[in-house]
């Protein structure tokens, strides 16, 4: 009989492993023979340990479960799904689980990460199959009829993105994947790559196809260790079983890769000093043009992708481009892994197609507060993203609307704050921030970020107050036209919907209701 006990560092961090040893003890004295599966995470982290035991009826979940929880569990009959303070029934009955659109995550948590029999048997391989049936032109026509866009933030379409590669002439390209997922609040690319690596591998073998790139290259941000050993693992037995290497699956096809891992830079995570970087240089930005595209890593022609766009590939090759546009509203098409996180009850990965509102998000999946009070303010699309107020919380998430309240979906993060928080202390924040992780290339940033953290102080201690506001406008004018790239040209978006939507903080009349 089979128990699955997470080995995702979410549920490492609250004691997955002693429950495992637990497990483990318990067996033995009892004499029972029992089989540990260490999954990923099934993504409701408030849950975590998160485990589930194979039954018959089907597997039947518990938690959050402790080290200590465990004997009590095996009085409760937990083996046969008994009932118990923790058991919450049959995993997949779950309304948090059974209300997601679970594609590009639809294997994590269920299998185990490093079974190649295990990923085989649940789907896996089967986009890589028709790619290789298939000419890289065709591959790409695939993608780009699927609508996929770049799920790091900047929703560039992914199929325009390769087909440039694949023009590029030259006799070396690369596949970059991009896991240096600095932004606050969000851990969807950390989830995948230590719950099942092989479909993130599997999808850069398809993009290696598609662009005619032979080698790739995964940075990880040296934060996620559990995430690294997880990858060096998935490929060295990849390479093992014949998936990578010079004939991949067989075929005259080659594909191989590695893991890179960063230095705890934020601006590493933007693509062109994560190239500098990958390159061994310090992460300084690169201007634009010429695009990793054209002249990426080593001056090759070069796909930079997030770690969620390449891990969508497989599905949207094995199920077909029409199967994954039929998610999703207008223009921003599929699904997206939303991570809920800060002062939120049930905090965890929602995957969902485009179109849910935040509400939903909040409230249907995420409980509303932890704290149990009122919930005010959501800062969506990392520490670069505004702050949206509840009026706000009913826009569709699909990537137009939301720029049509300059506000940004970007790899999908919301942090919830209730109403005990300060918005012009957050402005201020958003500015240390940009000052703290700039990489000093351009003034707007470089100078702004220190001068915007300063006037938000005089802002808040009322000295000037009406010319140091127009003042921060200003300054975010300077930032957002003039930055080199998003981190300094950013920041203005959590700084002015704060300024906007909750003046009160900074001193200022209160919007009145309409
Ligand atoms: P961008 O809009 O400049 O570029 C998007 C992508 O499209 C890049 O890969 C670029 O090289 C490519 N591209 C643009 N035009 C192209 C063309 N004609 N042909 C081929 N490729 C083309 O945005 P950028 O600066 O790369 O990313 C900014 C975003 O990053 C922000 O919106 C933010 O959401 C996100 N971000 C994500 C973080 C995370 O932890 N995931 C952290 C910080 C920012
Ligand atoms: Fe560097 Fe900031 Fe300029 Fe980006 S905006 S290039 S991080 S100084």
């Amino acid at each position: 009989q089979r128990i699955f006990i997470p080995r995702d560092s979410a549920a490492i961090a609250v004691g997955a492993d002693a429950v495992a040893r637990a497990v483990a003890h318990e067996a033995e004295a009892r004499g029972l023979q029992v089989e540990m599966v260490r999954n990923g995470s099934r993504g409701l982290l408030w849950l975590e340990t998160f485990v589930e035991v194979e039954t018959p009826a089907g597997r039947y979940a518990y938690g959050p479960v402790e080290a200590d929880d465990v004997a009590g569990l095996f009085d409760a009959g937990w083996l046969q799904g008994g009932a118990h303070r923790l058991a919450h029934g049959l995993t997949e009955d779950i309304p948090y689980l059974k209300h997601q659109e679970r594609l590009t995550f639809a294997r994590t948590g269920i299998t185990d990460p490093l079974s190649l029999t295990d990923y085989q048997e649940h789907g896996g391989l089967e986009g890589l199959r028709q790619a290789l049936a298939m000419t890289p032109e065709a591959i790409v026509e695939q993608i780009t009829a699927s609508g996929l866009r770049g799920r790091g933030g900047a929703a560039f379409p992914t199929g325009v993105k390769w087909k440039t590669v694949l023009a590029a002439g030259d006799d070396q390209k690369y596949i970059v994947c991009n896991a240096d997922e600095g932004d606050s609040g969000t851990f969807s690319d950390r989830m995948l790559m230590e719950g099942d690596p092989y479909t993130l591998i599997e999808g850069m073998a398809i993009a290696g196809l598609a662009v005619q790139a032979t080698y790739g290259y995964i940075y990880v941000r040296s934060e996620y260790p559990y995430a690294i050993a997880t990858l060096q693992a998935a490929i060295a037995s990849a390479r093992s079983a014949g998936w990578l290497g010079s004939q991949i699956l067989g075929s005259d096809r080659a594909f191989d890769l590695e893991v890179r891992v960063g230095a705890g830079a934020y601006i590493c995570g933007e693509e062109t000093s994560l190239l500098e970087s990958l390159e061994g240089k310090r992460g300084l930005v690169r201007a634009k043009p010429p695009l990793p595209a054209i002249k990426g890593l080593f001056g090759r022609p070069t796909v930079v992708n997030n770690v969620i766009s390449l891990a969508s590939v497989p599905i949207i090759m094995a199920r077909g481009a029409a199967f994954y546009r039929d998610y999703g509203v207008g223009r921003s098409t599929g699904t997206l892994a939303f991570q809920l996180a800060g002062n939120i009850k049930q905090g965890g990965l929602v995957e969902k197609a485009f179109g849910v509102t935040l509400r939903e998000l909040l409230y249907d999946f995420g409980g509303g507060s932890a704290s149990g009070r009122p919930l005010r303010a959501v800062q969506v699309g990392g520490p670069l993203g505004a702050y949206l107020p509840e009026s706000q919380w009913d826009v569709p998430l699909d990537y137009e609307a939301y720029m049509a309240i300059s506000a940004m979906i970007g790899h999908g993060g919301l942090v919830a704050f209730d109403d005990s928080v300060d918005m012009a202390k957050m402005a201020g924040y958003a500015m240390e921030f940009c000052a703290v992780e700039s990489c000093g290339k351009c003034t707007p940033c470089r100078i702004g970020a220190v001068r915007g953290t300063e006037v938000i102080h005089n802002i808040r201690n009322n000295q000037q107050r009406e010319q140091q506001v127009m003042l921060l406008r200003d300054l975010c004018d300077t930032m957002l036209a003039g930055s080199l790239c998003a981190l300094g040209g950013m920041t203005p978006y959590p700084v002015l919907s704060a300024l906007e939507h909750f003046p009160e903080d900074f001193g200022l009349p209160a919007i009145q209701p309409a």
